[in-house]
């Protein structure tokens, strides 16, 4: 899209200077264009980039969202990026880093707009409207993750009538909440402030102190529907549990848990 506002200070160079030195970040790869920041990121951690490397970019050809699907990726607007890292968990437990990383993102959203909250397990939401979404990608050897990288996609700036129609009424962007243009570039930097807090948290304490502030930002006792491979649960969400799975209480008080994300395998890469 172009929202007839040229990106002004969205480059670089400018990040490059405001990132340097930080552990996420330090490492900094942006492009006007790519297909997708996770393929690159990926790439590159392939070929051996360090934990905290970013790919950012101003538009995605190819933009992906769990399941295959398209995340519009227009110019100008939004933010576009990969984060790799290098945890030392096991396989098993990665997908505690997407819980991880929406409770970061909504803590900087937060600081825009009060209205902010988590839904299981990636969406990022403002007013029941998806702001912000994430998708992890991992590679491990048997037990160990070899890297994970982290995919953010947050709307900024994008205008309502910029969205794909059949998206309009479930999307949203900061822009559309707030009334305001918003800098690209301070948002980039505190996201991957916020990160890099929340990530130094997680290897230090563990899941825990990660469930309860996820479970701050998510309306537990709200009704939903997941499907999970071939099934559809319906039922009350009442929390998540250690290893990140949702909690999912139906009509008959059976709790189930359902594994996070619903995992697909994608050439050789599991999607979480
Ligand atoms: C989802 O909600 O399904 C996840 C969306 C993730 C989108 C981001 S944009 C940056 C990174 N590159 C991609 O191709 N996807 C993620």
């Amino acid at each position: 899209m172009d929202n007839g506002k040229q990106p002004v200070d969205f480059n670089e160079d400018t990040l490059r200077g405001l990132l340097s030195g930080r552990r996420i970040g330090g490492s900094v790869y942006f492009f006007r264009k790519v297909a997708s920041t996770n393929e690159i990121a990926c790439e590159l951690a392939l070929k051996g980039a360090s934990e905290g490397t970013v790919v950012i970019a101003d538009a995605q050809t190819k933009g992906k969202g769990r399941f295959n699907r398209v995340w519009q990726s227009p110019a100008g607007c939004n933010l576009y990026t990969s984060i790799v890292i290098r945890p030392p968990t096991e396989p098993a437990l990665a997908s505690q880093i997407t819980l991880m990383t929406g409770v970061a993102v909504a803590e900087i959203l937060s600081s825009y707009c009060p209205y902010v909250t988590l839904k299981w397990p990636n969406d990022v939401q403002i007013g029941g409207k998806k702001v912000s979404g994430i998708l992890a990608q991992m590679r491990a050897s048997g037990k160990r993750v070899d890297f994970i990288i982290v995919g953010i996609g947050t709307n900024i700036n994008m205008k309502r009538d910029a969205f794909e129609e059949t998206i309009q009424d479930i999307s949203t962007s900061l822009r559309e909440e707030t009334g305001g243009d918003i800098s690209r570039v301070d948002l980039t930097v505190k996201l991957y402030d916020s990160f890099e807090r929340w990530y130094a948290r997680y290897i230090r304490d563990g899941f825990d102190p990660i469930r309860d502030m996820w479970l701050k930002y998510n309306s537990k006792g709200r009704h939903v529907q997941v499907v999970s491979g071939n099934e559809l649960y319906k039922g009350e969400v009442v929390g998540i549990d250690g290893d990140g799975a949702l909690l999912l209480r139906d009509e008959n008080k059976i709790t189930r848990r359902i594994i996070a994300g619903d995992v697909s395998i994608l050439r050789g890469l599991v999607c979480f």
